[in-house]
């Protein structure tokens, strides 16, 4: 009997696999549509669904055409399309959107989005600041994000601007490339050691605690964190990585859970900022509190540009050579502060910290198990759920019979798992 039940599951899994394969049809087909140019997957699926930039992988493309979406990936050229570019995109049927975190998702395009039927929203990105979502929620949609598949990946590019800044690494390659290397010496790009010093961490939610441990796992640094919530596990995690230490004849790392971010600039070497951008946050690094660090104390933001006043910066850097600062993201992206170009005590990249083939082909996954999720009515997992299974497991198995993140799931009253 049992034997009959599983084979019977069996088969109707194997049945649900061969329809998925068969509703899927993922080549793409160029067209102009509402007289924007797109290439669209899965022509005759039934909900329109569209894409602002085109996102890596396969996956994602697959989670939508499952779900019987026709997916309509925008391929105009501009960088950064205007709001006007996006609400021709949405015409006047739209069941949902993915979009990018450089645009401006607010009432306007909520309005447009839901004057064309739209029902669901994901942001292609973890930092849901360009959104508004309490326009979303008054006009009653649904917004994902993608947590989950950017902690590590992130994480490794605070450690990279980190190191680099510590070690001069971009300054010593531009010496190299422009052929200013005539031989060794013993004065050449000296640099900092960060073992033995201390790391800050302010914002130790995933990506901060995935950082704080590179940081201390890989190059001993003791660590002073500062969090609005205690984080209990995170500090019992660091002790008990101390203890492991004392026993295994390295020296004992100290930790220090911070009474206010202050404590943590003050006391640290090296402090790298992931806390969320919000009013509270806006500015957090300005001119006082940059006096407050040490005179060669290297500042790390891999957060949110506007988390530090640049103006501020820059000239903390020009009146401070020691001072180092390692940056993937700008307070007015894509535009740098007047004057930040010509620190060489700054590394600067562009907004590269989840750029990883793995992490981009994962956020589109969540992104599109988000609008999929929603167009399907399947019921939204808890914040801070694990949401790993949505990027390996089969396509209708019972692990993607959800919706993985919306943020304003409450507010909406929208089925929980
Ligand atoms: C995010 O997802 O918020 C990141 O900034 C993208 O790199």
């Amino acid at each position: 009997m049992l034997t009959s039940v599983a084979s019977a599951v069996r088969q109707s899994t194997a049945s649900v696999f061969r329809t998925a394969t068969r509703a899927m049809s993922t080549k793409a087909v160029e067209t102009t549509v509402n007289g924007m140019p797109v290439k669209v997957y899965n022509e005759r699926g039934d909900q329109r669904v569209i894409v602002t930039k085109d996102l890596p992988g396969q996956r994602w493309v697959d989670i939508l055409a499952y779900a019987n979406c026709r997916v309509e990936v925008c391929t105009d050229p501009q960088t950064i399309l205007d709001n006007g570019k996006i609400k021709q995109l949405i015409g006047d049927k739209c069941d949902g959107v993915i979009g990018q975190l450089t645009e401006d998702w607010a009432d306007e395009l909520f309005g447009a989005l839901k004057k064309a039927g739209g029902k669901a929203f994901s942001n292609y990105a973890v930092g849901y600041n360009n959104v508004n979502v309490p326009d979303a929620t008054k006009h009653g949609i649904p917004v994902g994000n993608t947590p989950g598949v950017l902690t590590e990946t992130t994480a490794e590019i605070a450690a990279a601007l980190t190191l680099a800044a510590a070690r001069r690494v971009c300054e010593a390659d531009v010496f190299m490339r422009s052929g200013q290397y005539q031989g060794w010496l013993p004065t050449l790009f000296v640099g900092k050691l960060l073992q033995h010093k201390t790391v800050g961490v302010i914002g130790a939610g995933r990506i901060g605690q995935a950082y704080a441990k590179m940081m201390v796992e890989g190059h001993k640094m003791d660590i002073i964190y500062y969090d609005l919530f205690p984080q209990p596990k995170f500090k019992e995690y660091l002790e008990n990585y101390s203890k492991f230490c004392g026993a295994n004849d390295e020296r004992p790392i100290k930790v220090t859970v911070a009474k206010d971010p202050e404590e943590v600039l003050k006391v640290a070497d090296v402090v790298s900022l992931h806390m969320l951008l919000d009013k509270t946050t806006h500015h957090f690094i300005n001119k006082e509190r940059l006096h407050m660090m040490k005179e060669d104390a290297i500042l790390v933001n891999a957060a949110r540009g506007p988390v530090i006043d640049e103006v501020a910066l820059v000239a903390h850097l020009k009146a401070n050579p020691e001072f180092r600062c390692g940056l993937d993201v700008f307070e007015d992206e894509p535009a740098m502060k007047p004057g930040l170009e010509e620190c060489a005590n700054a590394v600067i990249v562009p907004h590269i910290a989840s750029a990883s083939l793995w992490t981009r082909g994962g956020m589109a996954t969540m992104a599109a198990s988000n609008v999929a999720g929603i167009l399907s009515g399947k019921p939204v997992l808890p914040q801070g759920s694990y949401v790993l299974d949505f990027l390996e497991e089969p396509l209708g198995s019972p692990k993607m019979e959800f919706t993985p993140s919306i943020v304003n799931d409450k507010d909406l009253g929208l089925k929980m798992a």
